[in-house]
């Protein structure tokens, strides 16, 4: 993702990628995930936790109250637009939080730093998730956990089949295949093998169910592409263009349509393990 770059805000650029990802994708996708991983992390009164690609920093803020000021939160993200949201949405935070600009693949910590790492829709992302994870483990203490989430494949999220589909005929293929991005085609067993591998016992991978939910169609279409990449190929495209993306997306997402827009069932893997 883009940081600071000027992306739509209408279909015009005037709000950064990190500005309207915290707008709008964070309330709608991310928030009513965070508290379960958070739960099924298990983070207890003076934990110090660690949220890797922390984005604009969802987690992390969740996570504060939790550890309370006997305890400590660190959020780190490769992009520096995220983090400045990030630090900005939890300026007035107790117990504060620390930003850290780093890569998940080289975690800038020593070693048995954290009793708990969470990280939130992201191992998707990384070069080498493998490679990832087994950071995760060396920044553990003995004894401590991880909780990580990823999408289910694409198929399991149907608005995003209906809105990639309409990309690729109307804005082109690389439009489509950036918006499959966060869905990889891993199943359940990859990510046992994948968190195995990486020396984690006690490797635990569920599917949790939840919704994602849009006031409108345009809205879908508008706060996806204003929060990514999406939103300079989705801006140039003549508005006519836009039109029918839109019109092809409401036909195929009727039977998702209700009083109160639009709303559709989102899928995805819960992992936890233990050193
Ligand atoms: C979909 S966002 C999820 C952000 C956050 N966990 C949340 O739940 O809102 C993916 C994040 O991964 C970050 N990211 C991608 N590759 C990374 C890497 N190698 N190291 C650290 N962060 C990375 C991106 O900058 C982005 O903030």
């Amino acid at each position: 993702m883009s940081d600071r770059t000027r992306q739509p805000a209408g279909w015009q650029v005037e709000q950064s990628a990190s500005e309207a990802y915290e707008q709008y994708l964070v309330p709608a996708i991310f928030a009513p995930w965070t508290d379960r991983l958070l739960e099924t992390a298990e983070i207890r009164e003076g934990d110090r936790v660690l949220d890797v690609a922390c984005g604009t920093g969802v987690v992390a803020r969740r996570a504060a109250p939790r550890v309370g000021t006997g305890g400590s939160v660190v959020g780190l993200d490769i992009n520096d637009g995220m983090l400045a949201v990030a630090a900005e949405t939890a300026a007035d935070l107790q117990p504060s939080i620390e930003w850290r600009r780093g890569d998940a693949t080289d975690l800038p910590f020593s070693d048995e730093r954290f009793d708990v790492v969470c990280c939130q829709q992201a191992l998707q992302f990384f070069d080498d998730p493998g490679v990832a994870v087994g950071e995760m483990r060396r920044v553990l203490t003995p004894g401590g956990s991880v909780a990580l989430s990823v999408w289910r494949p694409i198929d399991y999220q149907p608005a995003y089949v209906v809105l990639a589909d309409a990309l690729d005929r109307h804005v082109g293929d690389e439009a489509g295949t950036m918006m499959r991005s966060p869905f990889p085609e891993w199943d359940g067993e990859d990510l046992q093998t994948l968190v195995r591998d990486a020396g984690f016992d006690d490797v635990s991978v569920t599917v949790e169910i939840g919704s994602v939910r849009y006031p409108s169609v345009e809205e879908f279409v508008r706060r996806e592409a204003a929060s990514s990449p999406l939103a300079e190929p989705i801006a140039a495209v003549e508005s006519a263009v836009r039109d029918d993306l839109i019109r092809e997306v409401a036909d195929a997402l009727h039977g998702y349509s209700d009083d109160d827009g639009i709303v559709s069932p989102m899928e995805s893997y819960v992992i936890t393990a233990d050193r």
